[in-house]
C-alpha cells in the first residue's frame, strides 16, 4: 500500500510545505496552500508506460564527454507551414522540443494551431488533443479553415491528411494515444484543461498542470515528438500555472492582440533554438488567421498627414515596424491636466512632456495629452520618444510634419537625442516603404550610401530635430 502522504503547494509559486500556512512562506501570497496528495508517491506507484524502462536504461549509463570532441548534428526543424509562426520559432519546430504558446481567451491560439497542423500533417503524423472543444466542433473548425487553404491550393488531399484528433481531459489517455501513435508533432489545446486522475486537486490547479506538463515532456523527449501546448493567461495577462511550466518548456510564444481590431500578434518571450522578440503579424479573417508579409501597412494611417501625427521605425526583435502615433494637445479644464496613452507607456508621455516643457519653453502643464499608437500595437521602445514629441509639438502648434517623414530617436532628460539601435535596419523600412525624410541622432556614423536614398536630417537634441522635422522653430510663439 502507499503511504498516504499530504502536502500544501502554494497556487500561486509551486512551493511546497508540510504544513499548512495562512501565508506562503516562498511568495508571501496569503490563502494560497492548498492541500494536495504527494505526487513523489504517486509517481513511484504509477504504472511505467510501457517501452520506457528497458529502452531507456542503456542510454543512462552516460559519461561527460569533452565538448570539443563532440560531434554536430544540425538542429532539425519541422516547418509550421506559416512562415510567421516559423520565424517566430526561430526557423520551425525542433524536434522533441516543448513549446508553450499563451494568449487571452478568443485571441485565436487554436485557430492557429488547427491551421499549422493541417498543414503539418501533409508530410508528417500530427496529433491535435482538444481537452477544451469536442471531436465536433474541432471538425467544424477545421472544416471551415480548410475552404479557405483549399481555394488557394490545386491540391486539396483531405483525405491523404495525416491529422488525427483525440478530445479527451485524461492525461493517462493521451499519454497512451502518444506513444501509440508516434507523432512528430502534437499539439494539446489546452494544459490547464487537461487531468491526472491521480491527483485529486482540479483540472487547471498548480499541481495539475505541473504533472501534465511533466509527463508530456518525458515522453515527447523519448519518442522526438515536437509539443505544443496551450496555456491560459490570468487577468493580468501572465501566463497561467506554476512558473515552473515557463522553465519547463523550451520556448514560450504569446498570442496577443486588440479584441476589436483584427490582427494579431505573436512573439517569442523565450526560446532556447532562436531569438527572442521576434514577432509574427496575422489578421483574424473570417476563414482564419492570414499571414501579413507587410504589417507597417497595418499600422501606418491611411489619410495621409494632419497635424499631430507621426510616423516612427520602431523595431520589434529584428523586424522594423511603421508605426503613425496621434498626439492631441487641448488646454485642460482641469486643476491637473488628463494624460492619457494607448499603446505607450503613461510615464515616458509625462517624461516626454516634461522635458519639452523645461527645455523648449511650452507651457504643457496647462494642456491635456492624449496619445495614440495606430492599429492597437504596443510600442516600448525608447527609440519612440522623438516621434512621440514631434507628434505632441505638432499638434500644440497646429503643424503637419512633411509627408514622407519618419522619426527616430531616444530623448534624454536634458533634451538631447541620444542613438538608437539597428537604425539602419529602420532606415531601410522607411525607404522601401517610400518615406523620403528621416529625423536621426547625430553621430550615427550612417554615411549617405547607408542611407538608402533617404534624406538624413540630424539633430543633437530634441529642439533641433523639432526644427529640422516641422521647418519652424517650436519654441517661438
Ligand atoms: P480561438 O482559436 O477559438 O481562440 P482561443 O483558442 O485562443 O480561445 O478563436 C476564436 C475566435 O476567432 C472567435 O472569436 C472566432 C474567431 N474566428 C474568426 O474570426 N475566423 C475564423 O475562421 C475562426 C476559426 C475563428
Ligand atoms: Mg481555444
Amino acid at each position: 500500500m502507499a503511504r498516504s502522504a499530504a502536502s500544501f503547494v502554494c497556487q500561486a509559486c509551486g512551493a511546497r510545505t508540510r504544513q499548512f500556512f495562512g501565508r506562503c512562506s516562498a511568495c508571501g501570497g496569503w490563502n494560497t496552500l492548498v492541500e494536495q496528495r504527494d505526487t513523489a508517491v504517486d509517481n513511484r506507484r504509477r504504472r511505467p508506460v510501457a517501452v520506457a524502462s528497458e529502452a531507456e536504461a542503456p542510454r543512462r549509463a552516460h559519461r561527460s564527454e569533452p565538448i570539443a570532441s563532440l560531434g554536430e548534428t544540425p538542429l532539425q526543424r519541422l516547418t509550421s507551414g506559416y512562415s510567421e509562426l516559423d520565424r517566430v520559432l526561430g526557423g520551425g519546430l525542433v524536434p522533441g522540443s516543448l513549446v508553450l504558446l499563451g494568449g487571452d481567451p478568443g485571441i485565436g491560439k487554436s485557430t492557429l494551431l488547427l491551421q499549422s497542423a493541417r498543414a503539418m500533417a501533409e508530410h508528417q503524423t500530427v496529433l491535435y488533443v482538444s481537452a477544451e472543444e469536442s471531436a465536433q466542433q474541432v471538425k467544424l473548425r477545421w472544416r471551415r479553415l480548410g475552404e479557405a487553404a483549399d481555394a488557394g491550393q490545386a491540391t486539396p488531399a483531405l483525405s491523404l491528411s495525416r491529422l488525427q484528433l483525440l478530445a479527451e481531459t485524461d492525461l493517462e489517455l493521451v499519454l497512451q494515444e502518444l506513444e501509440v501513435l508516434r507523432p512528430a508533432v502534437a499539439i494539446i489545446d489546452s494544459i490547464q484543461a487537461l487531468h491526472d486522475g491521480e491527483l485529486a486537486s482540479a483540472p487547471g490547479s498548480v499541481a495539475q498542470v505541473r504533472e501534465c506538463a511533466a509527463a508530456l515532456a518525458r515522453i515527447a523527449k523519448r519518442q522526438d515528438t515536437a509539443l505544443v501546448l496551450v496555456g491560459h493567461v490570468t487577468k493580468e495577462g501572465l501566463l497561467a500555472g506554476p512558473k515552473v511550466l515557463e522553465h519547463l518548456v523550451d520556448a514560450v510564444l504569446t498570442f496577443e492582440g486588440d479584441r476589436f481590431a483584427s490582427h494579431r500578434l505573436l512573439r517569442a518571450v523565450k526560446n532556447r533554438f532562436g531569438a527572442t522578440h521576434e514577432l509574427g503579424v496575422f489578421e483574424m479573417r473570417g476563414q482564419g488567421l492570414a499571414e501579413v508579409s507587410n504589417p507597417s501597412e497595418l499600422f501606418l494611417g491611411q489619410e495621409g498627414p494632419c497635424p499631430g501625427t507621426a510616423t516612427i521605425v520602431a523595431c520589434e526583435g529584428t523586424r522594423p515596424l511603421l508605426v503613425e502615433l496621434q498626439a492631441l494637445v487641448s488646454p485642460t479644464s482641469y486643476a491637473s491636466p488628463r494624460r492619457t496613452a494607448t499603446g505607450i507607456a503613461v510615464n515616458r508621455l509625462h517624461q516626454i512632456l516634461a522635458v519639452l516643457e523645461k527645455h523648449l519653453g511650452l507651457p504643457l502643464s496647462r494642456f491635456d495629452c492624449y496619445l495614440a499608437v495606430a492599429g492597437g500595437l504596443e510600442v516600448e521602445e525608447p527609440a519612440a520618444d522623438l516621434g512621440v514629441a514631434t507628434a505632441v509639438v505638432a499638434s500644440f502648434r497646429d503643424l503637419t510634419l512633411p509627408a514622407g517623414t519618419v522619426l527616430v530617436g531616444e530623448l534624454g532628460l536634458g533634451g538631447q537625442l541620444r542613438q538608437v539601435s539597428q537604425l539602419e535596419l529602420r532606415l531601410q523600412e522607411a525607404a522601401r516603404l517610400g518615406f523620403v525624410r528621416a529625423v536621426v541622432p547625430r553621430g550615427s556614423g550612417l554615411g549617405a550610401q547607408a542611407a538608402f536614398g533617404l534624406q538624413l536630417l540630424e539633430a543633437g537634441s530634441v529642439a533641433e530635430a523639432l526644427v529640422a522635422a516641422l521647418g519652424v522653430d517650436p519654441a517661438m510663439e
